[in-house]
């Protein structure tokens, strides 16, 4: 009885949790879209471009390759991908690689508009990655919290989120 009891719990409890799951994740698609402006156009394409850039990924620990690219509003173009350190946390994402390149190159804040992003995994396939926490930190700031990240698994299957969806709350240092 008490068994029972406790399913039934469990399973009101769960319904529970997936309909507020769905509802959160209706509302995050919502933001998503009116951040997106509804009608956003991706200007081009990288997924060749990245697929040719996974190649020089030094990645090899964890066999996972990343290749980024960093696209800004006057059209110029940096890339990263990620390198490993065999002391491990010394290892830096494709992102962020792609972005402190662009600073180096004297991109100012607010300059970047996308982010395209492509990977593979050990086996060898082509895999969705969003950004990372950290990369996530990076983009929002550097972009001002204004920029569309697109994680491609090829061509046509790709993701579009406005970094502020992928980061909600961000902190941009206005604080400090
Ligand atoms: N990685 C990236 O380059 N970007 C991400 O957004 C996720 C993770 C890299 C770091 C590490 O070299 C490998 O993927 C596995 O975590």
């Amino acid at each position: 009885m008490r068994l029972l009891l406790s399913l039934l719990l469990l399973s009101s409890y769960y319904k529970r949790l997936s309909f507020y799951n769905s509802k959160l994740i209706l509302q995050a698609t919502y933001i998503n879209r009116l951040l997106l402006k509804e009608n956003i156009k991706m200007k081009k394409n990288y997924f060749s471009e990245l697929e040719k850039l996974l190649d020089n990924s030094s990645a090899p620990y964890s066999g996972f390759s990343v290749a980024s690219i960093v696209v800004c509003k006057d059209g110029r173009e940096f890339k990263g991908v990620n390198v490993e350190s065999a002391a491990y946390p010394t290892t830096i994402c494709a992102e962020r690689n792609a972005i402190f390149t662009a600073v180096a190159e004297g991109i100012a804040k607010g300059d970047i508009e996308s982010v395209h992003i492509a990977a593979r995994n050990a086996e060898g396939l082509l895999v969705t990655a969003h950004p990372c926490g950290s990369c996530r930190q990076v983009i929002a700031e550097q972009s001002m919290n204004d920029c569309v990240v697109y994680s491609y698994q090829s061509a046509q299957d790709y993701t579009e989120n406005a970094i502020a969806t992928l980061l909600p709350f961000a902190f941009l240092g206005e604080e400090l």
